[in-house]
């Protein structure tokens, strides 16, 4: 299936075709500049930029090109005016706007199509560290990057996650000491509740205040890079304890990454020595303070020179670095992904960039291959500072997931106090789960937000409780009218055209998203949906109205609700049927 229903899409294609039947072929790139209009349906921008190229006042331009369209034989143009000092006002066929709706609703993608060249994408998210706490840097690149994995695959292409967990390095040292002191027994108890924190706090004092200890660890490390059988089995007993708990972390969250997703940094260990050989041998990388490094065009450090990427340090050792050069080389040439995806917060774009550009250099990122840093900013408190607990420690994803539920049950009660409690758990389940996600969403992701669950649990606003209660009006409509059916649509009102404009503009912002990795324009987008749902049912009647009114009235609300549905499931964010 491949037809265009979005109307600003159509009038963009009519207007450029008009404009090169007026000006010539070389005109086929101009951008018609269309967008929504309070005096028309639409308006289109283009005749002003055009005067200059054209030799003639914009108004003249205009003309020509409204010269060049047959609005009596257009399916969708019902009028065109021109306005001001060359405006086109684009007013649109309510034959058009009920042919394009039903087409949509009789889809079950509601009419939008798969990507014209499927990709395979690769998508490096959530990645929090072994025996570390997940904390609310994690849950920003989870969200983030769980909402890119499902919309990339609506749109057909393969999405392979990527969980480049932090698992190994320096600090198992210490935690594999601290583990043997323990016993597994204890350590699993601690591990599996998620108290990730206390156990790895836990084993830093011990290491800071005990010499013993601190020289055991130090050995420790020794032993697992050597590969040490026991060593490495108590690391394992430390990862797959973490593993357990991330997962539930993920099912409550009800996030797509799966166990089989984990592709961590010890992953890469057999890769790096083989990789630094190789990038010595060919004279690629060079050794520089005994260093073995990689300079990255374009960057310096502050006193002019070439920063160096480490492939190896000076010692012979492995650091993120070279795990980052291994990683991208295997997702390129052995995943054969041709985009992808970091979505990792924005300081560290330095290092992003200068692996990115090292591998280009190096010949394995070649265009139209591309990596992308997804990046963003913190999460702040209220008080506009780096979102911390009371005591000032790093707040625990579960307490954040669990703590929303819990208002989100309040606000569900207060609203809804007919639902059983069964069902009334369940919805705020669903609430405060998609409150958390949304309100990340839909901000612009490189700026910080405020993690403000007053806000976020509202069910008016630009919030996924706004959005949620429309779609379980709807179910609720069709509850209270069991038995009749939807019918042919007919846009008449002007809330009814207000509303199928929106609907028929979901594609369009699902494809935003898809080139640009901004989750917030669907979110955006899909506010203005809301809004102008919650305007046709308010002043368009359905339950009251004559049977064809009626009818028609049930179908365009239930496509809104699908729209909605479909348009947050793609952001990770269920619908309950009623709150
Ligand atoms: N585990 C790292 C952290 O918590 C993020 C890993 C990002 N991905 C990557 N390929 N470097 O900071």
């Amino acid at each position: 299936m491949s037809f265009v229903l979005d109307p600003l899409l159509v009038l963009e294609s009519l207007v450029r075709t008009a404009t090169v039947a007026a000006f010539g072929p070389e005109y086929a790139d101009v951008d018609p500049l269309v967008k929504r209009s309070d005096r028309a349906d639409f308006q289109a921008d283009l005749a002003l930029g055009l005067a200059k190229r054209t030799k003639k006042a914009p108004r003249a331009v205009a003309e020509a090109i409204v010269a060049q369209i047959d609005v009596e034989k257009s399916p969708i143009l019902e009028k065109i005016e021109i306005a001001g000092p060359g405006f086109l006002n684009l007013s649109v066929r309510a034959s058009y706007l009920a042919d394009a709706t039903a087409r949509a609703l009789a889809d079950e993608r509601l009419g939008v199509p798969f990507a014209d060249e499927k990709e395979t994408v690769a998508i490096d998210y959530s990645h929090p560290n072994v025996a570390k706490e997940m904390h609310v840097g994690h849950l920003r690149s989870t969200i983030i990057g769980d909402a890119l994995a499902r919309l990339l695959t609506f749109r057909g292409h393969e999405v392979i996650r990527q969980n480049h967990l932090g698992d190994w390095g320096t600090p198992f040292g210490m935690l594999i000491e601290h583990l043997e002191d323990e016993g597994v027994a204890k350590a699993e108890d601690e591990l599996a509740v998620g108290e990730l924190s206390g156990f790895y706090k836990a084993a830093r004092a011990k290491f800071d205040a005990d010499p013993a200890f601190a020289d055991r660890s130090r050995k420790r490390v020794v032993a697992l890079q050597s590969g040490d059988a026991k060593t490495l089995e108590a690391w394992n007993v430390l990862v797959r304890f973490s593993k357990k708990y991330f997962e539930a972390v993920y099912e409550k969250l009800d996030v797509t990454m799966r166990p089989a997703d984990a592709c961590g940094e010890s992953f890469y260990n057999p890769r790096l020595v083989p990789l630094a050989e190789e990038l010595e041998k060919s004279g690629k990388a060079v050794i520089s303070e005994g260093a073995l490094c990689l300079f990255p065009e374009g960057f310096k450090n502050k006193e002019g020179n070439p920063l160096p990427l480490i492939v190896r340090k000076g010692d012979g050792g492995f650091g993120y670095a070279t795990t980052d050069l291994a990683a991208i080389r295997y997702r390129l040439d052995e995943l054969k992904a041709t985009r992808l995806l970091y979505v990792v917060g924005a300081p560290q774009a330095q290092h992003l960039g200068m692996v990115f550009q090292a591998a280009k250099q190096l010949g394995w990122l070649v265009s139209p291959n591309r990596a992308e840093h997804v990046q963003f900013g913190s999460v702040l408190g209220t008080d506009k500072k780096m979102f911390k607990t009371r005591a000032g420690d790093t707040v625990r994803l579960v307490d954040l997931i669990d703590a929303s539920i819990e208002r989100a049950e309040a606000a569900v009660g207060e609203k809804a106090n007919t639902l059983d409690a069964a069902t009334r758990a369940e919805v705020a389940k669903i609430v405060g789960v998609g409150a958390i996600k949304y309100a990340d969403l839909a901000s612009d992701r490189v700026k910080d937000y405020v993690f403000d669950l007053e806000r976020m649990v509202a069910f008016d606003g630009n919030t996924a409780g706004y959005l949620q209660y429309a779609y379980a009006r709807v179910q609720s409509i069709f509850r209270k009218l069991e038995g009749v059916e939807p019918g042919a649509i007919r846009i008449v009102e002007k809330e009814e055209r207000t509303l199928a404009i929106a609907i028929l503009g979901f594609g369009n912002a699902v494809r935003a998203v898809e080139s640009t990795l901004e989750p917030h324009k669907l979110a955006t987008y899909l506010n203005t949906l809301g809004v102008a749902f919650t305007s046709f049912y308010e002043k368009c009647p359905i339950r009251d109205a004559e049977p064809e009114v009626r009818a028609s009235r049930l179908s365009l609300a239930d496509l809104a609700a699908k729209t909605i549905k479909l348009g947050l499931s793609l952001l990770g964010i269920q619908v309950p049927d009623q709150m």
